[in-house]
């Protein structure tokens, strides 16, 4: 993808990228990074966190921990404040998925989904505050078009993720006037993420996938890592508090891929 960004854009940034060792985080940071800010990573497994360290040729510094307990992702954002400074960036990206339906998931599956993508933003969230530079600091949440559309098999993550997008909304309006914008992106179905391994897992649901989407395509991790430059860049100084699909349009046209699930 050509970008429309200059490679220093973000220099002398810091970023924080909790849940992001793999997929659409870990490519968000790495763009990051590519056009200049130092980053720090967060995610529940050493392995992937040492493999996703190493793919950084800028510094780039992490901690291993669960956004669903606090005093982990607190201890991981203090650490990252000592070792950057003020954080200019913050993503919350960790988020858990199984296609289910409500009936064949117990209260605990249900639970475990809603700890990890809304309960994680949260912590993620009022964590960071005061490691936050402000004014200027951009908080960016990840949610989905489940927050609007009704998928069978996908009640846990509807639950959460519509908690997600209001939390967005409040939290704009109680830390716009620190000049701190919250804002969030809505992927898509996102091509080599651990998603659409789970939701499209054969060659046919893929195919059913790219079908219901009006651009006839998954995404990109670098389309949705163009998209987080763009809300963390100058250009966006006035946005804040909405939710910003990447979606190839699929948020258009409701559910249809899940009937192959
Ligand atoms: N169908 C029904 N229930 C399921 C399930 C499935 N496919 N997968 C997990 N569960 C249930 C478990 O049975 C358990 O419930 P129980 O205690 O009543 O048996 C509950 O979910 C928690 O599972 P566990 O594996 O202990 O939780 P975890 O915290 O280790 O993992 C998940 C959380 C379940 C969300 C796991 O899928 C995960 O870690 N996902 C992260 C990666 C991911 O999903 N990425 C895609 C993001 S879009």
């Amino acid at each position: 993808m050509t970008s429309v960004f200059s490679d220093n854009l973000f220099q002398g940034k810091t970023a924080f990228f909790a849940g992001a060792t793999s997929g659409i985080g870990l490519a968000i940071a790495q763009r990051f990074a590519a056009l200049g800010a130092e980053v720090a990573l967060f995610g529940r497994s050493r392995e992937k966190l040492e493999a996703a360290l190493a793919s950084f040729s800028t510094r780039a510094v992490g901690a291993t921990g669960d956004v669903r307990d606090y005093a982990s992702i607190q201890s991981a954002l203090a650490a990252a404040h000592e070792q950057l400074g003020p954080l200019d960036f913050l993503f919350c990206a960790a988020a858990g998925n199984f296609p289910a339906p409500a009936l064949g998931m117990s209260a605990n599956g249900f639970k475990a989904v809603v700890d990890i993508d809304l309960l994680g933003t949260f912590n993620t969230c009022r964590a960071a505050h005061a490691y936050l530079r402000k004014p200027g600091a951009v908080v960016v949440t990840i949610g989905a078009n489940h927050s609007q559309i009704a998928y069978p098999m996908q009640a846990h993550v509807c639950a959460a993720k519509a908690g997600v997008e209001m939390l967005t909304r409040v939290l704009a309006m109680e830390w716009g006037p620190d000049g701190i914008r919250v804002l969030g992106i809505t992927p898509g179905p996102i091509d080599g993420t651990e998603g659409m391994r789970r939701l499209a897992p054969t060659p046919e649901a893929r195919r059913a996938v790219c079908d219901a989407v009006p651009l006839r395509r998954m995404g990109t991790t670098a389309d949705v890592a163009e998209l987080a430059a763009f809300l963390c860049s100058p250009g966006a100084s006035y946005l804040t508090g909405a939710m910003y699909a990447c979606d190839g349009g699929s948020g258009l046209a409701g559910p249809r891929f899940t009937e192959s699930l």
